[in-house]
């Protein structure tokens, strides 16, 4: 079954704030995998789980089309928000039932997104509109970040460790298969080429805020804002508290670095 978390306006407001692009090693990583398997230029390029677009716009130089999809209506309004790529699209529908037609992609991603899907479904759906030759790519970071700080890296990845226990009755079942790096998700895809990174490790420097803010957009705290509104706020404030306190500073534009380690699924549709 798949699942809707993330259909709340203020939610989507927190994706289109504080979610950031893929990397450019993972891009790369995709781009090299399709220009091996199909001729250039490449045509159409669907981003399933889109969001507010992040993993959406940056497909947009490789390809003629893209097309983002979400099931949320409030992501697809955010998404549409944002100008300057005149070549991507929207589409409000499942991952399940995508909007194109028989064997017209080159590329399929879906970042962060395919555990939330009905897998069987997807992959059908998935065979039925890649081309012959055509890719498909899942990737997500994995939930262990470690947060960098000057000296203070130790002290600030256990206040993240922190964050993860408290959210963690509130993780949906579907968050395992990113926990087990997409294994399950892996072996189900029906085609024998196909491959499974876990040793791309992104570092990411951000303002305290934004860590503060990306903590804010993971479906667990958003279900339990909705289930313990006041303790999750308080929760958010203690966390600010205690990373400004190891860091010495007193504001949250101070910079840390964050270290994601990601998964990617890789995998072409034979000829
Ligand atoms: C963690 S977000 C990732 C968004 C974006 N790809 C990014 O990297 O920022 C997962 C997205 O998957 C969408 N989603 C969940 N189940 C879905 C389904 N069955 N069909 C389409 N989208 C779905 C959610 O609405 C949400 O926007």
């Amino acid at each position: 079954m798949s699942v809707q978390l993330f259909e709340g306006k203020q939610h989507a407001a927190y994706y289109h704030k504080f979610r950031f692009e893929p990397s450019q090693e993972i891009l790369d990583l995709i781009f090299s995998y399709v220009d091996e398997k199909l001729p250039k230029p490449h045509g159409l390029a669907v981003d399933v789980g889109c969001g507010t677009g992040q993993s959406t716009r940056i497909l947009s130089p490789y390809f003629q089309k893209v097309l983002g999809t979400d099931i949320s209506e409030a992501q697809i309004e955010e998404a549409k928000k944002v100008p300057g790529s005149p070549n991507v699209t929207y589409s409000a529908c499942p991952a399940e039932e995508v909007p194109v037609g028989d064997a017209s992609v080159d590329l399929l991603t879906a970042c962060a997104a395919v555990h939330w899907f009905d897998i069987e479904k997807f992959l059908k759906e998935v065979d039925r509109i890649l081309k012959p030759r055509g890719c498909l790519a899942f990737f997500s970071y994995l939930p262990r970040l470690e947060v960098h700080y000057k000296d203070c890296s130790e002290q600030m990845s256990q206040v993240f460790s922190d964050v993860e226990s408290t959210l963690a009755p509130y993780q949906h079942e579907k968050v395992h298969h990113v926990k087990t790096g997409y294994k399950e998700i892996f072996e189900a895809i029906p085609y024998t080429d196909k491959r499974r990174i876990e040793s791309i490790v992104t570092k990411i420097p951000m303002p305290l805020s934004a860590l503060i803010g990306l903590i804010q957009t993971f479906s667990m705290f958003q279900t339990y804002l909705r289930t313990e509104p006041e303790k999750a706020k308080e929760m958010i404030r203690t966390v600010e508290q205690r990373f400004l306190q190891i860091m010495g500073a007193s504001s949250t534009e101070a910079v840390v670095e964050v270290w994601f380690h990601n998964v990617l699924v890789l995998a072409c549709k034979p000829q």
